[in-house]
């Protein structure tokens, strides 16, 4: 199945999403909210390094829309930080509830703002991106070490 860019880092979105809502659900058995938690703190690692690498510098140039990509590179560096709390927190519950709404307004952004505006940016190759996306995601998944 070939699908753009967007269409890639959205399915991204979708699966964190749908861990976030077991996470909720998980209630008191704290071995699967743990190893929940570090599922999700993987994908999004992975996802953010992959747009601030590949996607958000292409479109950036592509775009010139450069306070968008500016205000969501600032969004990566904030759950950057609550995921490296996370990770060696003893309470994880408020800091994962702190990640889930900064992401839910993140990933709200990209869907409607720059998601849209990528599709319509002339010179933006979203299918050659999506490849180049896809194989550094399954490099960095494959390297991947739990802080
Ligand atoms: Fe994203
Ligand atoms: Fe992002």
């Amino acid at each position: 199945m070939t699908q753009d860019a967007c269409a890639l880092l959205d399915s991204d979105h979708q699966k964190v999403e749908r861990l976030f809502a077991e996470y909720q659900a998980a209630g008191n058995d704290q071995s699967r909210k743990s190893k929940l938690a570090q599922v999700i703190c993987m994908e999004l690692t992975v996802h953010t390094t992959i747009e601030d690498e590949i996607f958000y510098p292409a479109f950036r140039k592509a775009s010139g829309e450069d306070n968008l990509v500016d205000e969501a590179e600032e969004e990566h560096e904030e759950a950057r930080d609550l995921i490296s709390q996370i990770e060696d927190a003893d309470q994880m519950d408020p800091l994962m509830a702190e990640l889930q709404k900064a992401i839910e307004h993140h990933v709200q952004e990209e869907r409607k703002e720059m998601f849209p505006k990528a599709l319509k940016t002339k010179g933006l190759d979203l299918m050659a991106l999506a490849a180049q996306l896809e194989s550094r995601k399954t490099e960095l998944m494959a390297g991947y070490q739990p802080a």
